[in-house]
């Protein structure tokens, strides 16, 4: 077989190996668990793997002080070689942290992965790491954000790696630098074009990627990355299914590589797509396709993006001979529905009809209620694909979560609910403060701590409920306020639903069903809530309930009502066309 890409060696002459020798690792692991230990973040383990294999040659280790520094004011390691994004390994400071000191890295389920030699500790800068690589202090930045809870120390230091972080989920797409190489190699072609994606990949996309590879006249490496992304992207076990079936069904095997990259992305936009070309000539690519805002994080608080649509493709095309790869670059593709082809907008005729869809209308529009994406917009395998990931609305998870004080009638309310829920047809699971206390919070009393552990106990369950499709229906005091928002963001914003039964103390107090008003009163309960321990009312409850002039019926009527409205319940059964085809061939 012809040997391909020879003409293509990594970025530096050879790739980096860390791998101890089989000989070496019996003797190193046992060494290695008598030593000091870090427990390593996901981004630090994603970057530990990418050095190890050699993605980020010729950088060898996480950055030391006068590699960082240059990194950050000239894009270059010590060696002169590009490097746009510092690799560090940010630690706080403490006792095994000292020159000389070897210490054992390893993962959130504390696997050893490697052993460093502690060669450097040095202090760096925040707000400086992010002026240069970002540009920007805004924390609406994911990165400038994630920073703020980085170490303030780095260390660097020769590395030994042991074992690479340990995969599970399509190991057969998994590759080293080394391996991708191989495979690219048997292809034969000289030229191989490498697409990165961090989303589902519409047509849009299969037009970028087919065009580049009949210009470049070569292989395509569909690179995606599953390691870290932009908070709120789709998970990557439902976009490798995309890439699967699309790759299968709508591509020239004989052209077409897919690879996982386990790389934690920065979202550094023009640095990261200089970045992006750098790895991929090390697993073997001479070109890459750079389009519109690659690698971009979103807008900055003032609703602006961070960078320019095309100042990605600009810095990369500078950098590209020195780098090796160039760059194949896009403007915004748009599709013509009068003549039904994709193209990009500076070519679009004058005056002709142009259509997109984005990707929040993706979402938002069509996959929330379940109606389907247009296959002009989405291979049929691949709007199946997301429609199983992101069911609609009804079929969603949802919490409704009862807040006031004793007395006022959250279990009433949520109990005439619960048989409403049922009658539309979702499975609802109750969660009552007081019942919960019996099992699932046994032993628990009333302090300030105990109550705030009682809530977030509910909050976890509900949370689990709700990422599998379940209802939860939660009836407990839950007074303080930074408690109900901590519940907000477990159960997740969009799927939960703040009702405050707002029934006045007086009210309460008259009605005592449970008679510990009374007891309160006389001093017999402490830090009961509304007599001498405080009930914080929601500022901004999706629903208010009114106990006073209206029944129980009524009020759970009014929440059935919003969850309708919302999409959470569904108002009768609709037939497809598509199951109504089944029945009546
Ligand atoms: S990225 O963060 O990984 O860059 P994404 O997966 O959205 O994001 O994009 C992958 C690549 O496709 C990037 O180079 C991006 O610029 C390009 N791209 C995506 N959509 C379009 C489009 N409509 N027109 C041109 N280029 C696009
Ligand atoms: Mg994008």
């Amino acid at each position: 077989m012809k040997s391909g890409n020879t003409l293509i060696p990594p970025y530096g002459g050879e790739l980096v190996d860390l791998l101890v020798s089989p000989g070496e690792l019996a003797r190193l692991k046992s060494y290695a668990n008598k030593l000091p230990s870090i427990q390593l973040s996901t981004r630090a383990v994603c970057d530990l793997e990418l050095l190890a294999v050699g993605a980020f040659s010729p950088l060898d280790r996480f950055m030391g002080k006068q590699d960082y520094q240059r990194v950050l004011d000239e894009m270059r390691l010590t060696s002169g070689h590009i490097f746009p994004i510092p690799i560090t390994l940010p630690v706080e400071p403490g006792p095994a942290i000292r020159l000389g000191q070897e210490i054992a890295l390893r993962n959130d389920k504390n696997n050893l992965l490697a052993v460093m030699t502690i060669e450097e500790i040095y202090e760096w800068n925040r707000d400086e790491a992010a002026q240069k690589v970002f540009g920007s202090l805004d924390l609406r930045h994911p990165l400038v954000a994630e920073m703020h809870r980085w170490g303030k120390l780095n260390v660097s230091g020769r590395l030994r790696v042991l074992q690479l972080p340990p995969h599970h989920d399509f190991q057969e797409l998994r590759r080293t630098p080394a391996e991708t190489r191989a495979c690219l190699e048997s292809f034969g072609h000289q030229n191989v074009v490498a697409f990165q994606t961090r989303n589902p990949l519409h047509r849009v996309h299969e037009e970028l990627t087919k065009r580049a590879a009949e210009e470049v006249g070569g292989a395509l490496l569909l690179h995606p990355v599953v390691g870290m992304t932009r908070p709120g992207d789709v998970d990557h076990y439902t976009r490798v299914r995309t890439y699967k079936a699309l790759t299968e069904r709508y591509y020239d095997p004989d052209r077409i590589l897919l690879s996982l990259l386990p790389l934690a992305m920065r979202l550094a936009g023009p640095r990261e797509a200089v970045w992006h070309a750098l790895i991929r000539r090390n697993y073997g690519a001479n070109h890459l396709i750079v389009g519109r805002d690659h690698a971009g994080p979103g807008k900055d608080s003032q609703g602006n993006p961070f960078y320019g649509p095309y100042d990605a493709q600009e810095l990369a095309e500078k950098h590209s001979e020195e780098l090796g790869v160039k760059v194949v670059p896009f403007r915004m593709l748009v599709y013509l529905p009068d003549e039904e082809r994709y193209e990009e907008v500076t070519k679009v005729p004058e005056g002709a009809k142009t259509a997109a869809i984005s990707g929040t209308q993706v979402r938002e529009e069509y996959l929330n209620n379940g109606r389907k994406l247009p296959t002009w917009f989405t291979r049929p395998e691949v709007a199946e694909i997301l429609s199983e990931s992101y069911p609609p609305r009804h079929k969603q998870g949802v919490c409704v979560w009862f807040t006031g004080l004793s007395g006022a009638g959250k279990s009433t309310t949520a109990e005439v609910l619960t048989v409403l829920l049922q009658e539309y047809g979702r499975h609802v699971t109750m969660l009552d403060g007081d019942v919960v206390r019996t099992h699932l919070s046994k032993g628990l009393g009333f302090s300030k701590e105990d109550r705030d552990i009682n809530i977030r106990r509910i909050g976890f369950v509900a949370a689990e409920i709700v990422r599998h499709g379940g209802t939860a229906i939660c009836a407990a005091v839950s007074p303080y306020r930074a408690t109900r928002n901590d519940v907000r963001n477990m159960v997740g914003k969009e799927h939960y639903v703040e009702v405050f039964v707002d029934t006045p103390l007086e009210v309460c107090e008259d009605r005592d069903v449970k008679g510990l008003y009374a007891q309160a009163r006389r001093g017999e309960i402490k830090n009961f809530t509304g007599i001498d321990d405080p009930y914080e009312p929601p500022r901004h409850a999706e629903i208010e309930l009114d106990t006073v002039g209206n029944t129980a019926e009524g009020n759970a009527r009014q929440i059935l009502d919003y969850l309708l409205e919302q999409g959470f319940v569904r108002q009768s059964v609709v037939v497809s066309d598509d199951a109504a085809d089944k029945k009546h061939p």
